[in-house]
């Protein structure tokens, strides 16, 4: 790390500004890349045009990730303009795309320092030889049987963090980029993963959430990511959530893990993505719908209180809207707390991108729109049961519309609105439930 100190010799009195796009895992990146500026010298800023540095650490999974980060990066030509000295760089999984380096390369003249979602460590060796020989620099090689610890961290939050369990994935789901920028799966070592636990927990965090793309495969599957989680509790930090959790490779053994610990929340991520067995096998899933209800199945009867949350596509390539009731009618059986639904996106130099549509854009829309419908009935239906109950809830800030009211989560990852004053931030509370609605609830904190 002896570039760390070389850079921190060459500036003085310079701001960074560093902005994330995309998932979890990627927002632990670009904590890292913060500590490493931060370590370089670099006092922090929310302001780009105030900036010294500018970073855009991107997200590739749909096209309008990347519309927006080429509007983003085209901004800082005119910030460039006017302050010169300014260093602007991009990384991410953006950068992992052999079309999206060709333009930076030849259009994006402006930025000045490309790295890739793979080796944040090289920042700060990059960044001195961009100011040393004054050229562009674009390093994006890495080693895939590498895990780089010791990266230092500015965690945005100081009361939950995201705690990388492992990198990459193998699953090639034909719709996805992410194995294509991300690289072959590699985990941590349990002991890196629990030293950081246990070092958050002495720091007073209170949640942490242990990240990967697919987590049920840490250390090649199996029990292993269970004997995690039953480590990770074991330190005794208060809440533990976990995500992704691939269905196909949800070991039983999680859920007994989960039902058994107090301090694993009750909450799981299950992505299914569609309802309909023709359809999961196009995208390369590898469980059926039967399946996938019969881990359902399992995970309530162990935990019947338990939250279950998931991602769908709606309109891939060659799917009908007979077979997108299917996922419909999927919501109605599991009925989940809540679902983020995207629609399709072809992304270059995957499967799907070459697949034939039979649906209209119109006709995609319009069944959006209704699997909107039948989940905000749900989700609506749900959040009916909560009223009058009480929830402990770890209060996460102060409402953007009103100052006396603060925010928080449940267990189950409900977000809750309560009356309350800065002193709650980063606290459990109790609070019961006096207001449901689609996507959230209204409470009164009656002790903390
Ligand atoms: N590893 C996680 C998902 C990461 S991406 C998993 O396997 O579940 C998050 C979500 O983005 C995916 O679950 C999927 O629903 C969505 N997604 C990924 N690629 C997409 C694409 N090309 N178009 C639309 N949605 C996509
Ligand atoms: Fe993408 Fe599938 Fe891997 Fe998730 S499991 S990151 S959807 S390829
Ligand atoms: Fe986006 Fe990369 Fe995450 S593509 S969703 S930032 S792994």
């Amino acid at each position: 790390m002896s570039y760390i100190s070389a850079v921190k010799r060459l500036i003085h009195n310079k701001k960074a500004y560093v902005r994330t796009f995309g998932c979890q895992l990627n927002e632990n990146d670009g904590e890292k890349l913060q500590g490493l500026l931060s370590a370089m010298g670099y006092s922090l800023t929310e302001d780009p045009e105030e900036a010294d540095f500018a970073l855009l650490n991107t997200c590739a999974i749909r096209e309008n990730a990347e519309k927006k980060t080429f509007g983003a990066i085209g901004v800082f030509k005119h910030y460039k303009e006017k302050n010169p000295g300014l260093v602007v760089a991009m990384s991410g999984c953006m950068t992992g795309e052999p079309h999206v380096l060709e333009r930076l390369k030849t259009v994006y003249r402006h930025v000045d320092i490309v790295f890739g979602a793979n080796n944040i460590e090289a920042l700060p060796r990059l960044l001195f030889q961009h100011l040393t020989e004054n050229r562009r620099v674009f390093d994006t090689d890495y080693d895939e049987t590498v895990v780089t610890e010791n990266i230092p961290t500015l965690h945005a939050s100081s009361f939950k963090a995201g705690v990388p369990v492992m990198y990459g994935c193998n699953n090639f789901c034909t719709y996805c980029i992410v194995p294509y920028v991300r690289g072959r799966e590699r985990s941590r070592n349990t002991e890196d993963i629990l030293k950081e636990v246990r070092s958050l927990r002495e720091s007073g965090y209170k949640e942490i959430m242990l990240l990967g793309q697919n987590v049920n495969s840490y250390m090649g599957g199996g029990e292993a990511f269970a004997a995690l989680l039953e480590k990770v509790s074991d330190t005794g930090i208060e809440r533990i959530r976990f995500m992704t959790s691939h269905p196909k490779d949800l070991n039983p053994q999680v859920l007994r893990v989960m039902a058994e610990r107090d301090n694993i929340c009750k909450c799981l991520h299950l992505p299914v993505q569609s309802g309909n067995n023709r359809v999961l096998a196009s995208m390369n899933r590898r469980y059926t719908r039967e399946k996938y209800l019969s881990i359902v199945e399992y995970a309530r009867e162990l935990m019947p209180d338990l939250s279950i949350t998931t991602d769908i596509i709606v309109g891939f390539p060659g799917e009908t809207t007979a077979e997108f009731e299917d996922t419909l009618s999927l919501l109605e059986t599991v009925r989940y707390d809540a679902i983020f639904s995207f629609i399709f996106s072809p992304r270059k130099g995957t499967p799907a991108e070459k697949m034939k549509d039979v649906l209209t854009e119109k006709e995609k829309k319009a069944n959006f729109e209704r699997l909107l419908e039948v989940q905000n009935r749900i989700s609506g239906e749900i959040n009916k049961t909560y009223l009058g109950k009480v929830y402990r809830v770890l209060c996460e800030g102060t409402s953007k519309t009103d100052p006396f009211m603060m925010t928080g989560r449940t267990e189950g990852g409900k977000i809750v609105n309560f009356k309350g004053d800065a002193s709650f931030v980063g606290q459990f509370a109790d609070v019961k439930i006096t207001e449901t609605k689609t996507w959230n609830l209204q409470g009164e904190a009656i002790c903390r």
